[in-house]
């Protein structure tokens, strides 16, 4: 059934909160969303003639992962250009272009921002590599001498973020040939640290925001958000999350405010818990921050609850609302979490079941929700064939067709698909799935319509019911609106509804399956 009750619509359209504060926001992995020039590699072309796939979901923005000049040493979190697209996704005036066009159809655009680290390709950093120690072209980055008596160990303890790349230090040669200084690298050694207390670096990023906002964006993902204040001097303070990075945040919100028109800043904030996460939404910071401790979180009614519950009272404490999000480009994809079995293998039929539900669970939820690409398909975790394993969440979509490429590439393409698609792909296509009641991609199509028009659901806040039986989720928003998510191993009878949305077929109208959820509507009935 569909939700289109008038009044309701009404009722939702005359709400008056910025965008930003119950957006529902598709995350586009862009090298692997759609390949419009042949090459096998996702591009602005591809995207932009995938837009109105976008706005038939029904979100209302999309993230897109960097899209700048890049060696990709990192998948573009390696920038060379902050002021430039890289040749192989197209051009600074497609990008312009495109930004347009998304407006267009209703559509806001959040770029990503990476202000912890360039690209050691960038010319700041060649720069200092050509220049002395205590230059001021060393000065953009953390350069320093090592310990020991030939300087050969790291200046300090500090690990990289990435297990398998060990120290947070790569000593470089000095252009007598000589062994010299260090240099710090939270990522990998191809990613070297900015100094943010440097006022170069600091105008510079200003310079990026100014020119991004002048190009139209909607908003920023800020990369490693906690990670740009440090001073590896005073080593024993560590490099994350520490308190003078939130100056930092409020230069940047007043640089957004004074800007005509409404943008956001999303922080990625991880690995610490919501109550620091809580810091960086302060309402003269940044305005939303994911939170990732719902996409780790197991499939388990308990821990889902105490990590909503968390959120909503931290991020509500500073006025902040919450940021939902099941999967993204750094994580093994849902469906194949939470199809996991006690022997360790993936049960794609059990996960596919609970994503289905976990979508109906995100989207009830107060505050926004991203959606990673393929969420809506229920792509599944492939084993990776490059050496990083984060690529197995990164496979190119299957639009259409029987066979790879499933039309992620134009028909005449030069090129095979940077990543190879599993073949049982066929069943899931975007064409497959439309128009399937059945399938993930109607499900998502309906929730995504009932959303936008229900009045108790986006910003806000719930109620848990607490006479739910063991492992049931229940809550209710006002106004009329239920979620149920049976996370039991029982079949749970309902309460007395009317039918907004069930995630799956149901045992009999009156009871609610295993790993399934439904939305329901008290009081009103609905149209279909
Ligand atoms: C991004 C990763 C990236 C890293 C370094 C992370 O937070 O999500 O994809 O590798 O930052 O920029």
């Amino acid at each position: 059934m569909t939700y289109t009750n008038a009044t309701a619509v009404a009722e939702r359209s005359a709400r008056s909160g910025p965008w930003w504060r119950e957006a529902v926001v598709y995350q586009v992995y862009i090298r692997s969303f759609a390949d419009g020039s042949g090459d096998g590699i996702g591009d602005i072309a591809g995207l932009r003639s995938r837009l109105g796939y976008l706005s038939d979901l029904g979100v209302d923005g999309i993230w897109i992962n960097p899209w700048y000049r890049s060696p990709m040493a990192d998948g573009g979190y390696d920038v060379t250009d902050y002021f430039d697209i890289d040749p192989v996704f197209g051009t600074l005036d497609g990008a312009d272009e495109f930004i347009s066009a998304c407006h267009e159809h209703g559509i806001r655009v959040i770029v990503d921002l990476v202000p912890n680290h360039t690209s050691n390709q960038h010319p700041w950093f060649k720069e200092a590599l050509a220049a002395p120690p205590g230059s001021p072209a060393r000065a953009r980055y953390w350069f320093r001498p090592g310990r020991g008596d030939g300087g050969e160990e790291p200046p300090n303890d500090w690990r990289s973020r990435f297990e398998f790349v060990g120290s947070a230090w790569t000593r470089v040669h000095e252009t007598d040939g000589t062994p010299g200084e260090w240099y710090l690298h939270l990522f990998t050694p191809e990613q070297p640290d900015l100094n943010w207390g440097n006022r170069e670096v600091t105008e510079e990023f200003r310079s990026i925001l100014r020119f991004w906002l002048g190009l139209g964006v909607d908003g920023f993902r800020v990369d490693a958000a906690p990670g740009l204040a440090k001073d590896p001097d005073t080593s024993h303070l560590g490099y994350w999350d520490r308190d003078e990075v939130h100056e930092i945040y409020r230069k940047w919100r007043r640089l957004i405010d004074s800007h005509p028109g409404e943008q956001q800043f999303v922080a990625e904030a991880c690995q610490i818990g919501p109550d620091r996460v809580a810091n960086y939404v302060r309402p003269d910071e940044l305005h939303t921050a994911f939170s990732i401790d719902f996409l780790w979180c197991e499939w388990d009614a308990g821990r889902l609850r105490a990590v909503i519950d968390n959120t909503l009272s931290t991020l509500g404490a500073v006025g902040a609302p919450a940021t939902w999000v099941l999967s993204n480009h750094g994580a093994v994809r849902h469906v194949s979490r939470y199809g996991r079995t006690s022997t360790g293998g993936v049960d794609l039929l059990l996960g596919t079941r609970r994503a289905r539900a976990a979508a109906l669970l995100l989207l009830a939820l107060p505050g926004c929700a991203y959606i990673y690409q393929g969420d809506e398909l229920g792509l599944w975790q492939v084993r990776s064939e490059t050496g990083d394993p984060r690529d197995g969440c990164r496979v190119p979509l299957p639009w259409s067709g029987e066979q790879p490429p499933f039309g992620f590439s134009p028909p005449d393409a030069s090129a095979a698909c940077w990543l190879g698609q599993p073949s049982a792909w066929s069943e899931i296509t975007a064409e497959r799935q439309t128009g399937d009641q059945v399938s993930m991609l109607e499900l998502y199509r309906r929730a995504l319509k009932i959303r936008r028009a229900h009045p108790a659901l986006g910003d806000g806040s719930l109620a848990w019911d607490d006479g739910a039986p063991p492992g049931v989720l229940s809550f209710t928003r006002e106004p009329g609106f239920r979620c149920m998510v049976n996370l039991s191993a029982e079949n749970v009878q309902l309460p007395l509804h009317d039918w907004l949305l069930p995630s799956s077929a149901l045992e009999s109208d009156l009871l609610l399956p295993p790993d399934s959820a439904v939305w329901l509507a008290d009081g009103e009935s609905p149209t279909s």
